[in-house]
């Protein structure tokens, strides 16, 4: 999950761009950073522990010479965030330097073959054997490309690379496997970056490097090859339409405010999906026996919450899955004719990646919801969906939430009319809301957008929280508790509101305060129950629930109202959205940053 940054240009200094281009990608990750550049026949690198903008300015990173080089913004996987640490690594005589993004699996035994032969380690770092293995092969006299590949061929696990040296001074060598890695060309030079928006100020051509390749940058383009046997590969390259704009702040103070209040947009373009791929992806559904939605972290709790659509509105038994538990607790029962759709914003999450996998070697049909197009699961899976939230930089997911959720409500609305297990009207009457729902957000925004920082005040001292929801509502619980676990460190406990009599309530006692979601529908007369079941312990009550709900408000202490006729199955999108504002303002009040919450990354692309 760390971020890789290089560039090779035609004129001018590399280090500003370099800069530039890992504060971008700091979302992935920023324990610590380093950078190397080729100047003079020399290779210059620095790195330490910290956040790009303090490293970069204590250790004047930005001034280091040379047109070529590469940075690294690290999220510890191996070894402590310190400065040994730090990437890039090198070799044993300084001459060959290493960024990495990924985990060597066969690190240890590379490791102790290097220590037989001689090489010296300085790092705990699984990334440093790339280096040393490099160094070993160029004793057979062979240039650096050929050495770099012959190393390749020997690591077991996932990477994204790129590799500079003084035996080199021309040229930046990449490789990828299973991490993300993509090459932009321009008329300034040739980069590399973990992403697309890292590299869009300077161009918006990229190639998508896929699985077991290997790419040699130079100032006047690039070369691809198969790693496995060093062929060439040809590939077209792409223009994407994201513009830099798209993806900086706009004047708000944080990403995380700006993609809030981005999602009537974002929902709208969620809402424009070319009907022939909601076409093709309910014809793979509604062969199936079964459906898994599996997902990691919040595209999980979308899943959640959507399995409640594909089950009541298409009747198709769903079953939400994490993708890190998929293999151990379906894997020997998925089949031919299950189906397994994969909702992940990144398309790289290792986890949901080796699911997949694991799906398609036992013949299910396997589908993809996802952010980012040409990520690896538009290429494993049998046909996919672009959510069309546009970049997301705040590393709590938000847009892609609400996104995800109107892309599987279609496909749910889709297979219900297909599979016509309910009426007509109902599935018409769902239709007719699903359009409206970016105006029930944009309502909740004006309303609450600023205002409910009054009542995150008023409980900014509290120490514990309960989220609580019945039926659909309880994955807005668990969503909304996620983003206060997230982003402000309050521990917070969400539950579907029946089962929290089975444990949850021990921990309530007199003003422990508990945020209910109360949306209009089949759940309200339970959710009742459940509310004064915490009332007489003494709970303060939050409740989020329908504009003029009189009996939800004289039992609450404070109330979020919301537009009148949003449908039950539908209130996930809108009921989120003053929860994610709550989180939000509270990280602020307790001086926290909102878009880069401790030791988490935003795209999870290791084991
Ligand atoms: C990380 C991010 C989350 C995200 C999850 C799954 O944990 O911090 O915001 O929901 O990964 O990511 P994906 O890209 O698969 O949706």
């Amino acid at each position: 999950m760390c971020g890789i940054f290089g560039c090779v240009l035609k004129e001018g200094e590399a280090a500003p761009l370099i800069h530039q281009g890992l504060r971008r990608l700091e979302y992935r990750g920023y324990d610590s950073v380093g950078f190397a550049t080729i100047s003079d026949g020399t290779l210059h690198m620095r790195k330490d522990q910290g956040r790009v903008d303090e490293v970069v300015g204590r250790l004047g990173l930005d001034k280091m010479p040379g047109s070529l080089g590469v940075g690294h913004t690290r999220w510890a996987t191996h070894g402590a965030p310190m400065m040994v640490n730090a990437h890039p690594h090198t070799d044993c005589e300084n001459q060959i330097a290493v960024i990495h993004n990924g985990v060597i699996d066969n690190f240890l035994e590379l490791k102790e073959e290097l220590i037989n032969r001689g090489h010296v380690f300085e790092s705990r770092t699984d990334t440093e054997v790339i280096p040393h293995l490099i160094e070993e092969e160029m004793k057979g006299d062979i240039n650096i490309g050929e050495a770099i590949l012959r190393a390749l061929r020997r690591l077991e696990g996932s990477y994204a690379i790129a590799v500079v040296s003084s035996a080199d001074l021309e040229r930046i060598y990449c490789a990828r496997n299973e991490s993300p890695l993509v090459i932009g060309v321009s008329d300034k030079g040739t980069f590399c970056a973990s992403d697309v928006p890292a590299m869009l100020p300077y161009t918006n051509k990229v190639v998508y490097l896929r699985n077991g390749e290997f790419a040699i940058l130079e100032r006047e383009g690039f070369k691809i090859k198969r790693i496995q046997d060093g062929s060439a590969v040809e590939r077209e390259v792409e223009e994407v339409t994201w513009t830099l704009e798209m993806a900086e702040k706009q004047g708000y103070p944080h990403f995380m405010l700006k993609e809030i209040f981005e999602q009537p947009k974002s929902l709208r373009n969620s809402l424009r999906l070319q009907q022939q791929y909601l076409d093709l992806l309910t014809a793979f559904l509604d062969r199936g026996r079964e459906l898994f939605l599996v997902a990691a972290g919040t595209s999980y709790l979308a899943c959640i919450a959507a399995s409640y659509m594909f089950s009541k509105l298409a009747r198709l038994t769903t079953y939400p899955a994490i993708s890190s538990e998929f293999i151990a607790q379906y894997g020997s029962s998925v089949g031919i004719d299950s189906v397994v759709l994969a909702v992940s914003q990144s398309g790289e999450t290792y986890d949901t990646l080796k699911a997949i996998d694991h799906a398609r070697m036992r013949a299910t049909t396997v589908l993809g919801v996802t952010n980012t197009v040409g990520s690896t699961l538009t290429r494993v899976s049998r046909a996919y969906i672009i959510q069309q939230s546009g970049p997301e930089m705040g590393v709590a997911a938000t847009k892609t939430f609400t996104s995800q959720l109107m892309v599987l409500s279609q496909l749910a609305l889709r297979l219900a009319r297909t599979r016509g297990k309910v009426s007509q009207d109902e599935v018409d009457d769902f239709e007719a809301r699903l359009l409206e729902v970016p105006v029930y957000v944009e309502k909740v925004l004006e309303k609450h957008g600023t205002s409910i920082r009054s009542l995150v005040e008023k409980y900014s001292g509290e120490r514990l929280f309960l989220f609580l929801g019945r039926g659909i509502s309880a994955a807005t619980a668990l969503e909304g508790r996620l983003k206060l676990l997230e982003l402000t460190y309050v521990p917070s406990l969400a539950y579907p509101a029946g089962e929290s009599k089975h444990g949850p309530i021990s921990v309530v006692e007199e003003g422990t305060p508990i945020i209910f979601l109360c949306p209009r529908g089949e759940t309200r007369r339970e959710i009742v129950g459940s509310i004064m079941e915490m009332k007489a312990r003494g709970a303060r009550i939050i409740s989020v629930c329908e504009e003029g709900d009189r009996d939800i408000k004289e039992l609450s202490d404070d109330v979020i109202e919301m537009p009148l006729g949003i449908p039950e199955l539908l209130s996930p999108i809108p009921y989120i959205v003053p929860l994610q504002l709550y989180a939000y303002y509270l990280a602020v009040e307790k001086g926290l940053d909102p878009d880069k919450p401790r030791n988490l990354a935003k795209s999870v692309t290791v084991p």
